[in-house]
């Protein structure tokens, strides 16, 4: 669809644009960079830039359009309604629309919400909840008499694709629930298909001791197992149903009855005793908005230990009656906004690699990269593993590459983006001598089985060790049998400090 020169234009366009937003003389300019993203994202699979990066761009296009709504055009992404629809699920109405969330991205955007809020309501005191905001696949469960009788993935908003007996094979969502209690005779419910990290990863165990490819993650995971043909195949991928909004609950005359419970915590609370899966440790009640901040911070800290996946946290108006004050856009709440967590993925590019001798003599290639700010720290130094890493994501001298830290911690080459090459680039050739002895000409070697080359000889000393050690392990006991080289091993007990001091060797250095 877009050939390469026509993806570097817009890649570079994309970073100007960034850099300087547009005003209405180049707002065409900003659509078709947007679409190309659409097409990245949705189509092709391989997005260019960071969500947040997107939403600049598709914010700023709203606010050129809002403020000269003539120049909207039918074809303009912020008219896009519909996405495609599965056609193997039936497409079914939601009896409410499922609004997407703005987004803010710091305390800032956090204090001009709350500002907003207090203009809508004219109400300066506000009560808050603030909630996980769960990676997974939006759905919608309706209940008619007390019974599952349809559930829908979120497909554009307005219709969803249906998928009721892949649902009801999830044991979180109740197949019956006694809502006549509340005198509630029709209710749709909103909530996020998950997967729990460790159960991924135990699947995708699984999956590679029988031969099966891996899934990419929880989130596409669980979102594509709600669309999957064979019920039992979503029942098989661990989903969990966490429900975060009662959209709609009418009694028999039709009459609203979201009013009976005044409070999005209330309704929550509700519908946990009715027998769903609600963020009911999660949610906090917060009585003025720095609370809300002081609470996401904290969320902020210990995501990664949390047990699903979250993109952020939902700030939401507790009182119902100030919701409805508040009102939606054709696009989101009003009374609600989602706080991303800053992007744990990154676009940099690949200057030079390093190669470094570690302990023992192994080489490790760490690629020096043009710095970039990723979740809190300037990265410009990471770890290629070894040889095969390099050549397993054809990495080269010049390449633009995506980087994220893992588990926020660990900086990590995601790939490279082959697309944005212009020739200049150079294939990485992993040396044949040790790097810290050029000139002496030291060989490296790689043992059977080992991921890494080591130095034959280095001026560290950490060769001879190696050797005394090999030496001495063959008539030692077997510690082989922990997958690890004996070498390893040693060091790891603490006995290569203990013969480095027999020896009279440098063990600072050698390490
Ligand atoms: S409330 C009308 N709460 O985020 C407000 N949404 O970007 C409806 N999401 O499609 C949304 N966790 O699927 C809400 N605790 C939460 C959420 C949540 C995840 C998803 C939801 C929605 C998307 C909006």
């Amino acid at each position: 669809m877009y050939d390469t020169i026509e993806i570097q234009r817009l890649a570079e366009k994309t970073n100007l644009l960034i850099d300087n937003l547009p005003g209405l003389s180049g707002i065409e300019e900003l659509r078709d960079v947007l679409r190309f993203h659409e097409w990245r994202y949705y189509v092709d699979n391989n997005t260019l830039i960071t969500d947040r990066e997107y939403d600049i761009l598709f914010n700023h296009l709203r606010k050129l359009e809002e403020n000269n709504p003539g120049s909207i055009t039918l074809d303009s992404p912020t008219q896009r309604v519909a996405t495609a629809l599965n056609p193997d699920f039936p497409a079914v109405k939601h009896i409410i629309p499922m609004l997407s969330l703005g987004n803010a991205y710091g305390p800032e955007d956090i204090r001009d919400f709350h500002s907003q809020i207090v203009k809508l309501t004219g109400q300066q005191e506000i009560e808050y909840t603030v909630e996980p905001k769960f990676d997974g696949g939006s759905v919608a469960l309706v209940y008619e008499n007390g019974i599952l009788t349809r559930a829908a993935t979120r497909g554009n908003g307005q219709q969803g694709e249906e998928m009721t007996p892949n649902a009801k094979t999830l044991p979180s969502v109740p197949l019956r629930a006694d809502f006549k209690k509340h005198n509630i005779i029709t209710a749709e419910l909103r909530g996020e298909a998950v997967i729990r990290k460790d159960i991924f990863d135990k699947m995708n165990e699984k999956r590679a001791e029988n031969g099966y490819s891996l899934f990419a993650n929880p989130r596409n995971t669980a979102s594509g197992g709600l669309r999957t043909k064979n019920p039992q195949e979503t029942r098989n991928r661990g989903i969990e149903i966490f429900v975060f909004q009662l959209g709609h609950a009418v009694d028999s005359t039709s009459r609203n009855m979201l009013d009976d419970i005044p409070t999005h915590s209330g309704q929550l609370e509700a519908l946990s005793f009715l027998g769903f899966k609600v963020p009911k440790e999660e949610l906090r009640i917060c009585k003025n908005i720095e609370d809300v901040i002081e609470y996401i911070a904290e969320w902020d800290e210990k995501r990664d230990s949390y047990a699903y996946e979250i993109d952020g946290m939902v700030i939401k108006v507790n009182n119902t009656k100030l919701q409805e004050k508040c009102g939606s856009t054709a696009h989101h709440p009003r009374w609600a906004v989602a706080y991303k967590f800053k992007a744990k993925q990154a676009n940099t590019v690949l200057e030079d690699v390093e190669y470094q001798v570690g302990k023992i003599g192994s080489i490790t290639p760490v690629a020096k990269v043009k710095p970039v700010h990723l979740a809190g720290v300037t990265v410009s130094s990471i770890s290629m593993h070894n040889e095969e890493f390099i050549i397993s994501k054809d990495l080269r001298i010049g390449d633009s590459i995506v980087i994220e830290r893992a588990g926020d911690v660990i900086p990590y080459i995601v790939r490279s983006i082959p697309e944005l090459r212009d020739g200049s680039q150079e294939s990485l050739v992993f040396p044949k001598h040790c790097p810290i002895a050029p000139d002496k000409e030291v060989v490296l070697i790689k043992a059977e089985g080992e991921a890494a080359w080591r130095c034959t000889n280095c001026q560290c000393g950490a060769q001879d060790l190696m050797k005394m050690i090999f030496h001495i392990s063959k008539n030692a006991m077997d510690i082989d049998g922990f997958g690890k080289s004996y070498v390893e091993k040693f060091y790891e007990y603490g006995w290569i400090k203990d013969i480095a001091d027999i020896y009279d060797m440098d063990f600072d250095k050698i390490k």
